[in-house]
C-alpha cells in the first residue's frame, strides 16, 4: 500500500511537471506533439516590438538610489552574461532574471549605454533561439546548483543552453563539456589576471583582449574534445572580449583601461563598481576586428578529441558583415531548430524575425522570410 500510494503520488508529481511547461523555456527543437502539449499550458503574450535609441545618450550615474544592488534569491535566475546578471540585480530587468526582449534592450541601453543597434540584434538573435516565443519570455540562465546541473529539474536553459547561443572558450566561465558553463570560474579569472599583468600593465584592455582571446581559444582546443567554435558563438566570442572594454569602463574614466577589481565586480559579483557610470557614448563591439585580426582563427571544431581542430566552412568568417551573420543566423540556426512551426509559434516567429531585421535593415542586408510573409 505504501508502495502504490507513492507510485501514485510520483506519477502526479511528474504529470504536474510535464503538463506545466516553464512559462521561459524555449520551444526549439520540440516535436509537433510536445509544441502542443505546452502551448496547452501557456498563456499567450504580444511579441514586444524594440524600444528606439535613448534620447539621452551620455555617461551618467547607472549605481543610484533606485537601481541598489540586491543579491539574487534562491529562486531568482542568473547566467553566463555577466553584465545582465549586474542588470537584474540591480534592478534594471526583472530581478527574478526573466524578461521579455524589450525590457532587455532598454536596460542593456539604459546602464551600460549599449548601442541601439546591437542592442536590438542580440537580444532577438538570443530570443528567438532560447526564450519562449508564445509568453515572449527570456529567461538569463538557468536556476542551478554550483555543479552547475539543473536544480528545478527542468529544461528551461534559457540563455545558458550549450551551443545556441552560449558556447564554449568564455573568458571566465568553463566549456560545457567540463560541467559548468555559466558560473565564474577562478582560475580562469587568475589567467585573465596574470594575461592583463603581462599585456596590459595590470589592465585589461586591447592588447590583453588580442591574447587572451587567443588563448582561451587554444585552451579548449588542447582539453575540450567537444569544443567547438562556429556560428553563432564564433561572432560573440570577439564581441565578448571587447564588451568589457567599450561598455565596463566607467564613463568619466573613458580609456579603455579596466582596472582588475571593476573586471571581477562585474564578471564575478554581476554587479555594478560602486558610483559606477555607464559609458560615455552608445558602443557595441568596437574593435572587435582588431581582436581578430592578432590572431586569426577559422571556425571549426575538435572533431576526433582533442587537438584536432579541424575548420568548418559552413560558418562565414565574416565578422565584420552583420548582413552575413544575419543570414545565417536566420538561414541556418533559426530554420534548424524551428524546421516546421504551426500555429501561434509560428506567427511569433515571423514578427520576432521582423524584429531582427528592424536592427540590421539600414546597414542595407536583404529581408529574409524563410517562413512566409
Ligand atoms: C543585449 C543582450 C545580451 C545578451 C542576449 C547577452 C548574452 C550573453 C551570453 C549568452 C553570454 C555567454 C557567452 C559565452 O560565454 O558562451 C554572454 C557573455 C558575455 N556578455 Fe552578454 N549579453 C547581452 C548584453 C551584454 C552587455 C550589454 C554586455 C556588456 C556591458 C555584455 C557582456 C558580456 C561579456 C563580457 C560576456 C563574456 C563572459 C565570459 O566570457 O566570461 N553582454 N552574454
Amino acid at each position: 500500500m505504501v508502495c502504490f500510494t507513492y507510485f501514485v503520488t510520483l506519477a502526479l508529481a511528474y504529470a504536474g511537471v510535464v503538463s506545466a511547461f516553464p512559462t521561459h523555456a524555449s520551444l526549439a527543437g520540440l516535436s509537433r506533439d510536445e509544441v502542443d502539449r505546452a502551448l496547452a499550458s501557456l498563456e499567450q503574450a504580444t511579441p514586444t516590438p524594440p524600444p528606439g535609441p535613448l534620447s539621452d545618450s551620455g555617461t551618467k550615474l547607472v549605481n543610484d538610489d533606485l537601481h541598489p544592488y540586491i543579491a539574487p534569491g534562491e529562486n531568482d535566475i542568473r547566467g553566463p552574461c555577466p553584465a545582465l546578471n549586474a542588470l537584474a540585480s540591480h534592478g534594471y530587468i526583472n530581478r527574478n532574471g526573466i524578461a521579455n526582449p524589450a525590457e532587455i534592450i532598454t536596460a542593456v541601453m539604459e546602464g551600460f549605454n549599449m548601442d541601439h543597434g546591437v542592442a536590438v540584434y542580440t537580444t532577438y538573435a538570443a530570443f528567438i533561439v532560447d526564450g519562449n516565443l508564445i509568453t515572449n519570455l527570456l529567461s538569463i540562465g538557468e536556476k542551478t546548483s554550483l555543479t552547475g546541473r539543473s536544480s528545478s529539474g527542468t529544461t528551461a536553459g534559457g540563455l545558458n543552453t550549450h551551443n545556441t547561443f552560449e558556447g564554449d572558450s568564455s573568458i571566465t566561465r568553463m566549456d560545457a563539456y567540463f560541467g559548468d558553463n555559466h558560473n565564474f570560474n577562478e582560475k580562469l579569472f587568475q589567467e585573465f589576471i596574470e594575461y592583463s599583468n603581462k599585456y596590459g600593465g595590470g589592465k585589461y584592455n586591447l592588447s590583453v583582449a588580442c591574447e587572451f582571446r587567443r588563448k582561451r581559444f587554444q585552451d579548449s582546443i588542447a582539453t575540450n574534445p567537444e569544443f567547438t567554435i562556429v556560428a553563432p558563438r564564433f561572432y560573440t566570442a570577439y564581441a565578448d572580449a571587447v564588451l568589457p572594454i567599450n561598455l565596463w569602463v566607467d564613463g568619466r574614466q573613458d580609456d579603455g583601461q579596466l582596472d582588475i577589481e571593476a573586471a571581477r565586480t562585474f564578471f564575478e559579483g554581476g554587479r555594478f563598481p560602486p558610483d559606477f557610470h555607464r559609458a560615455a557614448r552608445p558602443m557595441g563591439a568596437n574593435n572587435e576586428m582588431v581582436v581578430f585580426e592578432a590572431h586569426p582563427i577559422e571556425p571549426g571544431s575538435n572533431v576526433k578529441g582533442v587537438n584536432t581542430y579541424t575548420p568548418d566552412h559552413s560558418t562565414p568568417q565574416k565578422l565584420d558583415d552583420l548582413c552575413v551573420q544575419y543570414t545565417f543566423h536566420v538561414e541556418n540556426t533559426v530554420r534548424k531548430m524551428y524546421p516546421n512551426p504551426e500555429g501561434p509559434l509560428l506567427e511569433s516567429l515571423k514578427i520576432n524575425l521582423g524584429y531582427l531585421f528592424s536592427a540590421v535593415k539600414d546597414k542595407g542586408c536583404e529581408e529574409l522570410f524563410p517562413y512566409g510573409r
